[in-house]
């Protein structure tokens, strides 16, 4: 089975590569590298440096045949969508235009979108966030995912194709970019690493989801055989504030100081986490691993990699 992988260079990408040749499949990648890393790509993955906005991805897809496409590859940058939209929407959802009717063209036989939990819901939501709410964006990021996932219901509504979203809530793992604005795990673990004092914007009592990338991964994976034509949260459904994300990295990493509490960041989004009661009947995901465990093994990563 040959399945072609957009982002596949980058953080989740990557993992979703890694655990797709271990299954036994024929993987390609196309990644432009904006975020992406060379040293992410699995060497057994065929990898096409191609950005998912040009023309030439018709030629790639004459040339892989995929059976089934995983659709990783965005930018992810909330506040570079705020600074640039047309750059947001260029990427995500011209970008997704283009590779969807690519899937159209060589019959591809299902689409999985990497959608967002985090940002496609909004404020002031009952909690935790089900598929069925009428979702409320506020951030450009947002609003393109959103517009994805119509897409992807167009897709399948007109042209019979088999689309299904994941709305992921705050992976965190390894490869995770420590020096983005998003991925507290991995911007803490620096931080600490390196001596300095993290920074907690607000009172710190904010609330996410974090699930490790691995469990993000298998739930991916599960949508080959299952999930059609579906949307479905992707987290642990566990709040966690930021407060006792600190916490457990501090006893973890022997830290002996305190964040810097900074003023709260205007626009974010207080408290979020997912209802995945749906993903765990229709694809039977079920989260493996218990935050305290992803986290050990986050840090033993960061250390190997001396950040
Ligand atoms: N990390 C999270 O917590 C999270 C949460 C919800 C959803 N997501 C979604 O999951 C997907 C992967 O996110 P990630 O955290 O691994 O981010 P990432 O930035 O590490 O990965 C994105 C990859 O896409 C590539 N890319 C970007 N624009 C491209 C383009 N125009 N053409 C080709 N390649 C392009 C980048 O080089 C990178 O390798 C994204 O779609 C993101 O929106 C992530």
């Amino acid at each position: 089975m040959r399945i072609l992988v957009t982002g596949g260079a980058g953080f989740i990408g990557s993992h979703l590569v890694d655990e797709l040749l271990r299954k036994g499949y024929e993987v390609f990648i196309v990644d432009n590298l904006s975020t992406g890393k060379k040293e992410n790509i699995n060497s057994k993955a065929n990898f096409y440096k191609s950005d998912i906005r040009k023309p030439n991805l018709g030629k790639i897809f004459a040339e892989v045949k995929p059976d089934y496409v995983f659709h990783f590859a965005a930018q992810i940058d909330v506040r570079k969508s705020v600074s640039n939209p047309l750059f947001d929407a260029e990427n995500n959802i011209s970008g997704t235009i283009n590779l969807l009717e690519r899937c159209k063209e060589f019959k591809v036989k299902k689409v999985i979108f990497a959608s967002s939990g985090g940002v496609i819901y909004g404020k002031k939501r009952d909690l935790p966030a089900i598929e069925d709410m009428v979702p409320n964006p506020f951030s450009p990021y947002g609003i393109s995912k959103l517009c994805c996932e119509y897409y992807m219901k167009y897709y399948s509504l007109w042209h019979g194709m088999n689309c299904t979203s994941l709305r992921f809530s705050n992976v965190y793992g390894p490869r995770q970019n420590p020096y983005g604005e998003a991925g507290v795990v991995a911007i803490f673990i620096r931080n600490i690493l390196n001596g300095e004092r993290p920074s907690i914007f607000g009172d710190g009592e904010q609330i996410r989801d974090y699930i490790l990338v691995n469990d993000a991964v298998s739930a991916s994976i599960s949508c080959i055989e299952k999930g059609d034509n579906e949307i479905f949260n992707i987290g642990t459904g566990v709040p966690t504030s930021v407060n006792r994300l600190f916490k457990i990295l501090k006893s973890n990493l022997n830290f002996e100081g305190e964040p810097e509490y900074k003023p709260k960041r205007p626009g974010e989004l207080y408290k979020n986490y997912l209802n995945c009661e749906k993903a765990k009947k229709e694809i039977d995901f079920k989260p493996q691993v218990s935050l305290e465990y992803g986290i050990r093994y986050t840090i033993e990563w960061f250390k190997k990699e001396k950040w």
